[in-house]
This record gives structure tokens, C-alpha cells and sequence, in this order.
């Protein structure tokens, strides 16, 4: 029987809940489809500095570098939220993503039919909306230097620093073209190319690459420009490519397209490794309740399949199986409409588990 080998680390807040969905759809698609997957748990985030005072030890790095896929569920918390930015929780997390050279962040926003009304917008726009942000991970004003407060004058002063190199932009602007190559053939590229010199680097570097991807069609937005699109038209996008800090913003913001935050998976890719991830965070307003929504973790599974193992059948199929669930009526809170079923996180699992069963035994 094939066998993976999991890292899994479940951080804070919601973390251990959605993350223990997961497993769950893991363990049922392997017992189903007949693989074996070995999961082991580490610590990082708020969790790791409690546990170890570090919020990315060492003992979790090397389990992830010798593991086959990283599942993460989130990080931080109002806890650790007065500790200086180099010890925070959120440090271990961009921690693993630079050690492992996950430059990669794959962001689709797809809307699954049933959920066309969760979305404030309207339904006609918000209808055949799929597209995929690829987001650069380690790289830009997130670990450039110099960095800091400092003193000027007897004033503080706080510097980040963008920071790109041309080597970096290429890898991930290259990812982003193959990857509008395998679907509909549109890239477009974000950027503030009219104020930020690294962002005209950028858009230079798109231009040379696009010349090897003649096929693909390039768009080339500013990052307030398509703030604004991809509210107004979303469905006109496929693939987006920008740098770290404008894809964080853009994929929390397609989020709302597809009714919650709870719904957008990610995977982090690098050459050698990969983490999966949701795109939400540790959402502490809502930990413990058991009422979060699993299905961005469930999802973020769901690509780990894909992506890390080829098993793209056994991957179509949890996908089909979240909208089922969906089509049967059941919903977290946070996608909750009138005339639905709503459920806690258990029962969303159990939803998406008896779904699986059924499209296994009718196929
Ligand atoms: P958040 O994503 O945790 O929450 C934003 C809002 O979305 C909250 O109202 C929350 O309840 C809701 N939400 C998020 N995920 C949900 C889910 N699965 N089901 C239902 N509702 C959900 O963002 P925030 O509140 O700005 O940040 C909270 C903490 O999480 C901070 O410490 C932040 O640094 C951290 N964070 C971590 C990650 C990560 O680990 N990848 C990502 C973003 C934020
Ligand atoms: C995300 C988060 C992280 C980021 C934080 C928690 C470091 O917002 O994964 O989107 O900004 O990358
Ligand atoms: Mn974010």
C-alpha cells in the first residue's frame, strides 16, 4: 500500500480543530481509496513558545524537512500579541516557509454553486468565479533588510524593505505562467509598477518571461486597480501573480467572493518541499466554540493529494465531496444562509465524510 508521511503541525486558536478535520478526510480517503498516511505532529507558533520558547524549534524543522508534505493548520493569537515582531508566533510560521523555500503560495478562489448566495455580492458577479492567486512567499517587504525601529534625531523611525531579486521574481513568475498554461491561459501580474522600482523590476521580468509563454495572455494590473476588479469582475481572472505582501491582501479580499474566509486553501511550494495551509488565520473571536469551518483545511488536504502526491482523483473527489455537503444543506456559521442546515465543525466533517462514502460506493 503507497504510504506518506505527514508533518502536522496545528498551531493556535482554531488551528488543532480544523486541522483534526483534516486528518479525518485523510484517514477516510486512505481507508476508501487504499493508501496509508503517517501522521506526526510538531509544534510552532504561540503553542511552541509556550511549550519550548521558540516558536519555530528546531526538533519541528527537521520533522518537516524529513516528511513527504507539511499540513498547518494557523498561527498567533491575542497571547503572544505584545512580544516584539521577531518572537511573535507569526515568526515561526514565515520561518518554515523561508527554511523549506516555499516560494510558491498557490490561492485558488473558487465558488462552489451552492454557496452563490453567502457572498455579499451579487450573484451575477460573483457566478464562475475560479481563479488562482499565486502569491510570492519569501521574498518582499516580509524579510527584506534593513528592518527595525530606530532612532533618528532622538524620533523613532520604523524601516522595512522591499526587496526582490530578479531571480526570485523569475522562479515564481515562471510557476505562475505554467500554471496558466494548464488552465485557461490567462496570467495577469500585480504590481504598483508606477511608484515602486522593485515592482517595475517585476513587471520587466513578466515581459521577458511571457516571450516563452507566447500561448498565455498577459494582463498587467496595479495593486489598487485590481483591489477593485477582482470585486467588479472576478470571474474574468485565472491566474494572478503579484509579490508577498499585495497576495496576502488580494487573497483574503477573493475570499469574500467565495462567502467566507473559511473556504480558501492554500499550498506553499517550493522545489524540494510543500506546506498546506489555509488562508485564514487562528481566528481566536471563534476558537474553542467548535464552530469554525474546516473546509479551507479540508481543502488545503485536498491540494497536498494534488500537488505533493499525483493522487489527483482521490483529490477531485474530497472536492466533490465538500460540495455535496454543501448541496445537502449543511453550514458553519460563517457561510450560514436562511433555509440551511447550521452546523459546528464535527458535523461539517461528518458531512463531507458521508460524502465520500456515497460518491465511493456509487462509483
Ligand atoms: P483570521 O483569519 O484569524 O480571522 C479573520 C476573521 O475570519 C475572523 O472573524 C474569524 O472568525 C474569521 N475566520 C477565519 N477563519 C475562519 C474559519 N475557518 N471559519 C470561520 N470563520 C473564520 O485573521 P485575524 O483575526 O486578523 O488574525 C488572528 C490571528 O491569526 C493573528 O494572530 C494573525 O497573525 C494570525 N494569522 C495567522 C495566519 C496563518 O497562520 N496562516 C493567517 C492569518 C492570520
Ligand atoms: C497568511 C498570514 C501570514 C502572512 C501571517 C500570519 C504571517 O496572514 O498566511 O496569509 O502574512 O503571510
Ligand atoms: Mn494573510
Amino acid at each position: 500500500m503507497p504510504s506518506f508521511k505527514i508533518a502536522v503541525l496545528k498551531g493556535d486558536g482554531i488551528g488543532p480543530e480544523i486541522v483534526q478535520s483534516a486528518l479525518q478526510v485523510l484517514e477516510k480517503v486512505g481507508e476508501l481509496f487504499g493508501y496509508s498516511f503517517t501522521f506526526e505532529e510538531g509544534l510552532i507558533g504561540g503553542v511552541a513558545i509556550d511549550q519550548k520558547g521558540d516558536p519555530l524549534p528546531q526538533e519541528t524543522l527537521e520533522l518537516c524537512l524529513k516528511s513527504d508534505a507539511v499540513l498547518l493548520g494557523a498561527v498567533g493569537g491575542p497571547k503572544w500579541d505584545d512580544l516584539p515582531t521577531h518572537k511573535r508566533p507569526e515568526k515561526g510560521l514565515l520561518g518554515i516557509r523561508k527554511a523549506l523555500d516555499l516560494y510558491a503560495n498557490l490561492r485558488p478562489a473558487k465558488v462552489y454553486e451552492p454557496l452563490i448566495s453567502s457572498s455579499p455580492l451579487k450573484d451575477d458577479i460573483v457566478r464562475g468565479t475560479d481563479f488562482i492567486v499565486v502569491r510570492e512567499l519569501t521574498g518582499d517587504v516580509y524579510y527584506g533588510e534593513p528592518r527595525g525601529v530606530f532612532r533618528e534625531n532622538g524620533k523613532r523611525v520604523g524601516i522595512n524593505t522591499m526587496r526582490y531579486t530578479e531571480d526570485e521574481i523569475r522562479r515564481v513568475v515562471r510557476k505562475s505562467f505554467e500554471i496558466a498554461r494548464g488552465r485557461e491561459k490567462k496570467l495577469t501580474s500585480v504590481d504598483k509598477s508606477n511608484v515602486l522600482e522593485v515592482s517595475a523590476l517585476w513587471r520587466e521580468i513578466v515581459q521577458e518571461e511571457s516571450k516563452n509563454f507566447p500561448d498565455v495572455e498577459v494582463e498587467h494590473l496595479y495593486v489598487d486597480n485590481c483591489a477593485m476588479q477582482i470585486v467588479r469582475r472576478p470571474s474574468s481572472f485565472d491566474v494572478i501573480v503579484t509579490g508577498n505582501i499585495f497576495g496576502d491582501i488580494l487573497s483574503d479580499e477573493a475570499a469574500v467572493i467565495t462567502g467566507s474566509l473559511g473556504m480558501l486553501p492554500s499550498a506553499s511550494i517550493g522545489d524540494k518541499h510543500a506546506l498546506y495551509e489555509p488562508v485564514h488565520g487562528s481566528a481566536p473571536d471563534i476558537a474553542g466554540k467548535g464552530i469554525a469551518n474546516p473546509i479551507a483545511t479540508i481543502l488545503s488536504a485536498s491540494m497536498m493529494l494534488r500537488y505533493s502526491f499525483g493522487l489527483t482523483q482521490v483529490a477531485d473527489t474530497i472536492e466533490k465531496a465538500v460540495e455535496i455537503a454543501l448541496q445537502r444543506g449543511y453550514r458553519t456559521p460563517d457561510i450560514y444562509t436562511e433555509g440551511t442546515k447550521k452546523v459546528g465543525t464535527k458535523e461539517m466533517t461528518e458531512a463531507i465524510i458521508s460524502a465520500l462514502e456515497d460518491l465511493c460506493e456509487s462509483s
